[in-house]
Order: C-alpha cells, then structure tokens, then sequence
C-alpha cells in the first residue's frame, strides 16, 4: 500500500522520521542518553586491532559513512570493501577480528559469499539486516536488526538511513568500551541521534523546491556530486541513486579530488551537486565549489543556515537542512539527494520503484 504517494519510493522517504525513531528505541536508552545494545557480541570491541565492512550499493556507502564514525569516536580502524572485490581479494585477516556485513535484503550472493569467507578465516562475523529470516542473518554470530519495516522500492531509502543509524549507535558503543568516548561524550553524541527524527521532517520540507531544482537537473546529461569527509560517502551515493531510477550519469567525488581529473569536465551545461553541512572542513569545499562556479557549473549546495552565510550570494540554488551535531549530519544530508532523485526520476517518467535492468535484491553474483 503506497498510502497517499505515487510511488513506494516517495512513502519509505516520507516514513524516515519514524523508521529512524523506530531503529533508535533499540538501540538507545534515551532516558539515560547512552547506547544499549540488546545483542549479545561474541566479542569485545576493546580487544579488537581492526573492523572490515563489506557490502553491496547503498549498503556500502553506509559502511562508507560509518567507518569515519568508528575511526573517529571509537579509534577502531576499519577496511571496507565492495563484497564483488573483497570476496576474490581474499585479504588477509587476523584471527578473533571482526568482520560486519551490512545487507538490507540479507539475500545478496556477493556479500553472502564475503561473510563465508571471512567465517573460514575465523572472524568474528556480524550482519546488519533487514530481513531477520534471511541467508545473511542465519549466517552470522551476532545479527543487528536495522527494524526499517519492508522495503518495496528497488532504490534504497529508508533502509539506508536506518542502517546508518544503527552503525552510529555501534560506534558509539565501541568507543565507551574502547575508553575513547567518556559519558559526558556519549550523551552528547546520543541526543544528536535523538535529534534526528524531527529534523528529517523538517529537511522534507524543502520538497517543493527541490521538485523545481529536479525539473532542471532532468535536462541534464552528466551531474556531479562532492563531497568531504563522511559527505564524500553521501555524494557517491546521490550519484548512484540518480543513476539508479532517472538514468542520468552521475559520478560522487571526494570534494579535494575535482582538480585531479573531473574539473575538466564542468561547463554551463554541468549541473554540480554539494553536500557541504557546516563542520570543521565546510571551508575547503566551499572553496573547491568556488573553483566550479568560476568555470561556469551550475551549483547546488545542500547545507545548513550557517553554511549558506558563508556562501553568500554566491550560489543560486542552495538546499537547506537543519543545523545538526556533525556527528548525524551525514544520515541528515542523505534527505535532500533523495529527494532529487526521485523528483528528477518522476520528470523523466521512468518506472521509479521497478528501473530497468533492476532487482531490489541481487542473489546472483
Ligand atoms: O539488499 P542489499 O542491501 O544487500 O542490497 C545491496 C544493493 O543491491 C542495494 O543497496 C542497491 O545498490 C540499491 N538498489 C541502491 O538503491
């Protein structure tokens, strides 16, 4: 049932306030502002050298987004890897490591095939699922239930952002067992988490602009994505969801790397996405966004009140988000390049919820 909207994809954006508050209440005490994860862990994550994410799609680019949060909050490095190359890499893994698959459907044969060698190697193996009942989940040590609800679309949504906040809660729990986040931290980092829901509904608000800006980017042939830091994980997934159901071409770039190769591509014709919310690197991408503008791109920025300050009168499309702890800003920043996807999908008139040459679930490899 697609309630009031045209689409499944539209109902799964629109429902992302409660899936969020939904994912949060298991693993959240709110009242005591700590993470409390309910799954028993095989493991402790003091005592781990090293965390390896792999996964498929939109999938990967939440492991993307959370190895900056386990890096950064917990000082647990991580590897990642797409299941397709990982799986054949064969990398060598320490024994007793731990290993976190992140899968919506939990059916995907090249994360599926990922997570069985990485059990052979004898890694800890850990999956972060939608589908309880499924191969990837009955395969695993420990399962994280993301508690999303269905997911119909083939383009994920909902289960993204879920997925996301999932792995900020097991950042954070990892950085109290690791002794790097003290309680004063760990409130702070779990009321911007709690934040969350309500600030998603207000970045839906912007709808009604964006389905103007999606009117133009459907006369686009190539669109461009930058991004920094986590937001570097975000651009390359607008890109694909761009890709996915408006078939425009579209490529994510790290923010630094535009004058190592893709600046040549920008002319008039280039619309140039930003994903830029205010935090301690805004800077730097406002002033690689600078350097598209000069050369005639057409930029829209997807930032906060006080990032659009420090731009000016620069930009003429600016996509506002509420100001948020940057801790959550990535999960925040995933609404708006959504919603452009979809709303530049609907002007081209492809098939939104069933693209072409799609399955929702990809069981062979
Ligand atoms: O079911 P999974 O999460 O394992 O699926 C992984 C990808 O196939 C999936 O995220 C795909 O990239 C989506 N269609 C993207 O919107």
């Amino acid at each position: 049932d697609k309630g009031n909207h045209r689409h499944f994809m539209a109902k799964e954006i629109y429902e992302q306030p409660e899936t969020i508050s939904h994912t949060l209440s298991h693993y959240v005490d709110m009242g005591a502002e700590k993470v409390a994860i309910r799954e028993t862990l095989p493991f402790d994550f003091a005592d781990l050298s090293r965390l390896t994410m792999s996964a498929c799609g939109t999938a990967y680019y939440a492991g993307a987004i959370a190895k900056y949060w386990f890096e950064r909050f917990a000082r647990l490095p991580v590897d990642i890897d797409v299941a397709s190359e990982f799986r054949y890499r064969e990398p060598p893994l320490e024994k007793g490591g731990l290993s976190l698959f992140i899968s919506q459907s939990g059916e995907t044969a090249d994360t599926l095939a990922a997570l069985r060698y990485c059990a052979g190697q004898g890694q800890h193996v850990a999956s972060l699922v939608n589908t309880l009942e499924s191969t990837i989940a009955r395969e695993s040590g420990v399962v994280f239930p993301i508690l999303c609800g269905p997911e119909i679309g083939v383009a994920s949504t909902k289960a993204l952002t879920a997925q996301l906040t999932a792995l900020a809660s097991l950042a954070i729990a990892a950085g109290r067992a690791r002794g790097v986040l003290s309680a004063e931290q760990e409130a702070e980092l779990v009321r911007a988490l709690t934040a969350l829901p309500s600030a998603v509904s207000a970045a839906l608000g912007a709808e009604a602009q964006i389905i103007d800006i999606s009117k133009r980017l459907s006369k686009a042939k190539d669109v461009l994505y930058l991004g920094r830091g986590a937001m570097f994980p975000v651009a390359m997934e607008g890109a694909l969801k761009l890709k996915e159901i408006s078939y425009i071409h579209a490529e994510g770039y790290a923010a630094g790397e535009l004058k190592h190769g893709p600046i040549a591509l920008v002319d008039e014709a280039m619309p140039v996405i930003v994903v830029a919310p205010s935090d301690e690197l805004v800077d730097k991408t406002l002033s690689n966004m600078q350097e598209v503008a000069a050369r005639g791109g057409k930029i829209i920025l997807i930032t906060d009140e006080d990032g659009a300050e420090s731009v000016g009168h620069g930009v003429a499309d600016i996509i506002k988000i509420p100001h948020v702890h940057s801790f959550v800003a990535p999960i925040l920043a995933t609404i708006p390049v959504q919603l452009l996807a979809y709303h530049t999908a609907v002007f081209m008139g492809t098939d939104v919820d069933q693209p072409r040459n799609l399955a929702k679930s990809v069981t062979v490899e």
